[in-house]
């Protein structure tokens, strides 16, 4: 074996294992293996687990914060006017080397998979061309998909439909939209529906922006649920956001979560952005900005994690942790509950994985391309509350990254030192 892991913990699964990996691939999991590997790790019963997976992110907006200006408001809709004033000036060489650095910090923190939207309503598309190279040179470290993504609106100026479509000629994996930005209701409802007429021609994925406001009026979700059902087209699309079906009516909201499973649509909650953004015009009582996430999971709805934004126009701060993500929606999203631990982890791995679809070859499993992570905690739950450290990062079977956590030591009087890790 080129490399075995001693003494793992996995997921759903009793006991301590032994995991041989050859030609990048798992070869083996098995109680004790006997085969030696070239290297060898010992996990100290630490939990192994697939990587994390951030289907949801702005790689060509990422630090970039306080470039030209803060946002002082703190909203949305300042956050698209700076990053429409960044976009007079910016460079393909600064959004690459602002996304491969952001990259980086991901995979420090445990992700080998990204769905990155990319804004199409420049003119030069430079976001997209940067981001289809940086695509290409990191293949080897991480899987990239790309949206192509309207910030502005795909009917708000006439070239706005053009451009999504040299985008997907560019190479954009999946189609993008932002009904709620358009102009009008039946304008909403159309940028759905090129959505879906492009994506049915090109045979991609579709993730839209979608209700990604406190407005309970807005329902473009319905939208989407309804042509991926008449289409044939369950389990393709993705709604990222949905921060309206907060606000929605109860029984409006039932119907509808009905309608989405049907649909098979995958739903992407951002914490980090929506816990900041949304519902700033409340005063007292202040709504959250999250989704129905417990109701849809509850109806077996696929709900996921996204980073969204780390430093940019709409969200000043992050490090491009997934467990950190997690750990905020635990709160906003009342997921304390003991058996929620594991379905937030779920969040950031498997649910992610099907959302992406790539599903068929992730986990860890004999034939399966060898992509994982080691832990500093011994479960789910331990790895949630100290959003802990990655050990080691794997990929194809090569280590390519590996933290040390902090050494911290308490000293109360003389000869009583000693290190505190936080564990029991
Ligand atoms: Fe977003």
């Amino acid at each position: 074996m080129n490399l075995v892991v001693r003494r793992a913990r996995l997921r759903n699964k009793e006991g301590l294992w032994d995991i041989g990996i050859e030609g990048g691939k798992f070869k083996a999991v098995e109680r004790k293996l006997s085969a030696e590997g070239t290297k060898e790790i010992d996990a100290s019963g630490n939990l192994v687990s697939p990587p994390f997976i951030d289907p949801h992110l702005h790689l060509d907006a990422v630090l970039s914060v306080g470039d030209p200006r803060y946002n002082e408001s703190g909203t949305l809709l300042e956050g698209i006017e700076i990053w429409g004033e960044r976009k007079k000036f910016l460079t393909k060489e600064v959004i690459k080397k602002n996304a491969l650095e952001a990259i980086k910090w991901a995979v420090v923190n445990g992700t080998l998979k990204i769905r990155t939207h990319v804004d199409t309503t420049d003119p030069t598309l430079k976001t997209v061309e940067a981001l289809v190279e940086v695509r290409e040179e990191v293949k080897d470290l991480i899987d990239l998909q790309i949206v192509a993504f309207p910030q502005d609106g795909i009917f708000t100026f006439p070239e706005g439909a053009d451009l999504m479509r040299r985008a997907v000629e560019m190479g954009a994996d999946v189609i993008g939209g932002i009904p709620h930005n358009e102009f009008t209701r039946e304008d909403g409802v159309r940028d759905v529906e090129f959505v879906y007429d492009l994506a049915e021609k090109t045979g991609s994925l579709i993730d839209i922006h979608i209700d990604e406001t406190g407005d309970d009026q807005s329902r473009f979700v319905e939208v989407m649920a309804k042509e991926s059902i008449l289409r044939g087209m369950q389990g393709l699309a993705t709604a990222s956001h949905t921060t309206a079906m907060h606000n929605y009516n109860n029984d409006y909201a039932f119907k509808l979560i009905g309608i989405l499973k049907r649909a098979e649509m995958n739903m992407i909650t951002n914490p980090f952005d929506n816990s900041v953004l949304q519902n700033r015009t409340d005063g007292y009582p202040r709504r959250r900005g999250h989704t129905r996430v417990d109701e849809l999971l509850a109806r077996g709805v696929t709900v996921s994690i996204g980073h969204d934004s780390i430093m940019d126009p709409w969200y000043p701060i992050g490090k491009g942790s997934m467990l950190s993500a997690a750990n905020l929606l635990l709160h906003t999203a009342h997921m304390s509950g003991y058996n929620q631990f594991p379905q937030l982890f779920d969040m950031i791995t498997d649910y992610s994985a099907v959302t992406m679809n790539l599903h068929s070859d992730y986990g860890i499993e004999e034939g399966n391309t060898a992509d994982f992570i080691i832990l500093d905690a011994k479960d789910e739950m331990e790895a949630l509350r100290l959003i802990s450290e990655c050990l080691y990062v794997v990929r194809k079977g090569k280590v390519v990254a590996r933290s040390t956590p902090a050494k911290r030591r308490f000293e109360w009087g003389p000869g009583k030192a000693e290190l505190i890790d936080f564990k029991l």
